[in-house]
């Protein structure tokens, strides 16, 4: 069943300009999300992917970035036209993001009854501080969080990271957004702590239908979190399709690399496979497939021409010349003449 769509990215280019030349970090980049459903943007680091949600959200440090083309629709407005002002309410209304690392976000200097107070004000015009406060011990016993009451009075730095990370969590669902973007919301936790953060996150969407971007560069996180998935590789999207279709039948040679580089519980391995060679930095390769350099496959086509995105079944798409129905036809064609 196909659901109605909450977000659409249309060709979304986000370029840094920097002293050493234009890095294009988001490079022609189309997603959707659907209505409740928890999305998976996985890849490597530098990939993109953070750089992605800061656009969503209308957070790209400019300069030295800047959203330079594309489209990136919600609720029947373009955000990328957006005033930062209109931004501000969609961030306090619509879409909310949780960080990698919480102290970023968290103020240390004031408490978290103080922030999470005040962000319960800013969306509830008219409430009293007493109204705010219940609200804010209710949301962190959402969360899971124990002795919400004497949690309201510490700081950041008089809690673990994981809940720290919670705190956070309580405070994106605050305005009771309909998308949730989480970018890395476990990597700074252990593993213990991870899961039950994951946890947590699935029961907020089952429970109120909060559309999630999960964002990782874990694909253990994407099996255990996501219905559909999105790889990207140098700022592009490289391979889209369902978890279950990912893992089954991986097609990019990329994609197959990250899914041999996850760590077998059941065949334990010596050691892990892991995809030789370096993420290039965005905009060194200019013409040609991002990952032609590293990929055991690559042929001549795939260092001089850009491959599309390959419809391969109905779900699933790929960039890359091995799924070219053209270059199929051709090899099948070759196959009968030289037989
Ligand atoms: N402020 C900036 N100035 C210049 N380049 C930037 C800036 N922020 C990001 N980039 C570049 O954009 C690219 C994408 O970065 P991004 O942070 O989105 O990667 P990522 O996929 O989130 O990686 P990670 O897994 O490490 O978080 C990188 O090549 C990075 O160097
Ligand atoms: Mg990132």
């Amino acid at each position: 069943m196909i659901g109605k769509r909450v977000l659409e990215v249309k060709d979304l280019q986000t370029t840094f300009f920097t002293d050493d030349g234009e890095v294009p970090a988001v490079d022609h980049v189309d997603f959707h999300l659907e209505e409740g459903e928890i999305l998976g943007i996985v890849g490597e680091s530098g990939c993109g992917k953070s750089v992605t949600s800061l656009s969503i959200m209308g957070l790209v440090p400019n300069p030295p970035g800047k959203i330079v083309g594309g489209e990136i629709l919600y609720d029947e407005k373009n955000l990328v036209h957006l005033s930062e002002k209109q931004m501000r309410q969609i961030r306090g209304n619509d879409i909310a993001m949780i960080f990698q690392e919480p102290m970023t976000s968290l103020n240390p200097l004031f408490t978290i009854g103080n922030q999470m107070i005040e962000a319960i004000l800013l969306h509830e015009k008219g409430w009293s501080k007493k109204q705010a406060a219940d609200r804010a011990v209710e949301m962190l016993k959402l969360v899971g969080l124990p002795r919400a009451d004497e949690l309201l009075k510490e700081y950041p730095h008089q809690l673990s990271g994981g809940m720290r990370q919670r705190v956070m969590i309580a405070m994106a669902l605050v305005c009771n957004p309909k998308i949730l973007i989480a970018d890395e919301p476990t990597t700074a936790l252990d593993v213990t702590i991870q899961a039950q953060i994951l946890k947590l996150m699935k029961e907020l969407n089952d429970r109120f239908g909060t559309a999630i971007l999960m964002i990782t560069h874990d694909l253990g996180v994407v099996a255990e979190t996501c219905k559909r998935v999105i790889v990207m590789y140098a700022g592009q999207v490289i391979e889209e399709a369902p978890t279950k279709e990912i893992f089954d039948n991986p097609q990019h040679p990329y994609t197959k690399g990250l899914i041999q580089s996850v760590p077998d519980m059941r065949e334990k391995k010596d050691r892990l496979y892991s995809i030789p060679g370096n993420v290039p930095k965005p905009g060194s390769i200019r013409s040609g497939c991002r990952f032609a350099a590293r990929c055991e496959f690559a042929f001549d086509r795939c260092k001089k021409e850009d491959p599309e995105l390959y419809q391969t079944a109905d779900v699933h798409q790929t960039r890359c010349f091995l799924y070219d129905e053209e270059r199929v036809k051709e090899d099948e064609h070759k196959a009968v003449v030289e037989s």
